[in-house]
């Protein structure tokens, strides 16, 4: 059942207990469980400003989920999906910390990205209220960051960073789990038409952001190339995700899209 501001009481507590438990037994300590001893490692075809540029997105992208949820624990009432989002706001300024901290070693905090600090300010103010700010996070945002974190454990043989991606991924597999059965709930409770719309609004906030960041990448040839088909793969990931909590496309979608 939806309250008026648009999330729902949860009828799952059990499951939310339970990610609860996961999260308080899962919290670690930036400062004592990473081992800030090893220095930073860069392979050569990167610079160390690139990768400061790169790396610095990630923070920004946690403090601005960081902040999301901070906003979102006023609409939630006392209860097990309530200690969830506590935890995962804990979670984010921990792992903001833990960048920090590496991008510290390669010179500090580098500005955010036009296209992130687009795509951030649009999330927060979509259709469906905070349902919309949080389908927008959980899927599209939080999923970028963990398939840029994915790609940067490939791509950098950094000992460091590949502990702080590992302890990170492990907190963000929960709060997919967490949005996945919450945003399941809550949508349920809106018309067809209005989750399609919701659907289109996403998929356009992604379709601009990508659009925007192929506009600015600069150079061309295999950069290019890379960075093309890393975004068309997006797509097709998060649309298996909003599929999964119950977003389609409406019956318009071929000729709006
Ligand atoms: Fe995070
Ligand atoms: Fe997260």
């Amino acid at each position: 059942m939806a309250d008026a501001r648009g999330l729902p009481s949860q009828t799952q507590p059990d499951r939310f207990t339970c990610l609860a438990a996961k999260a308080r037994a899962g919290q670690w300590s930036a400062a004592r469980d990473i081992d800030w001893r090893r220095p930073p490692r860069l392979p050569l075809w990167i610079t160390r400003d690139q990768a400061r540029a790169t790396i610095s997105q990630l923070y920004h992208g946690e403090v601005a989920t960081s902040r999301l949820c901070q906003t979102l624990l006023r609409e939630f009432e006392p209860g097990p999906a309530r200690q969830c989002l506590e935890f995962q706001t804990r979670d984010e300024l921990r792992h903001a910390e833990a960048f920090k901290r590496y991008l510290e070693s390669l010179g500090g905090v580098a500005e955010m990205d036009d296209n992130l600090a687009w795509a951030l300010d649009s999330a927060g103010s979509g259709p469906a209220g905070p349902l919309g700010a949080m389908v927008a996070f959980h899927v599209v945002v939080e999923g970028e960051v963990l398939r840029v974190q994915d790609s940067l454990t490939r791509l950098l043989p950094c000992p460091l960073l590949r502990q702080i991606n590992r302890r990170v991924a492990r907190d963000e597999a929960r709060h997919v789990a967490f949005g996945r059965i919450y945003l399941t709930e809550a949508l349920a409770n809106l018309s067809t038409e209005a989750r399609s719309r919701l659907y289109g609004w996403v998929y356009d906030l992604w379709r601009q952001t990508t659009k925007l960041a192929l506009a600015e990448s600069v150079g061309s040839g295999t950069a290019r190339r890379i960075l093309r088909s890393w975004l068309s793969g997006g797509w097709r990931h998060h649309e298996a995700a909003l599929h999964q909590i119950g977003l389609a496309p409406g019956p318009d979608w071929g000729r709006a899209a």
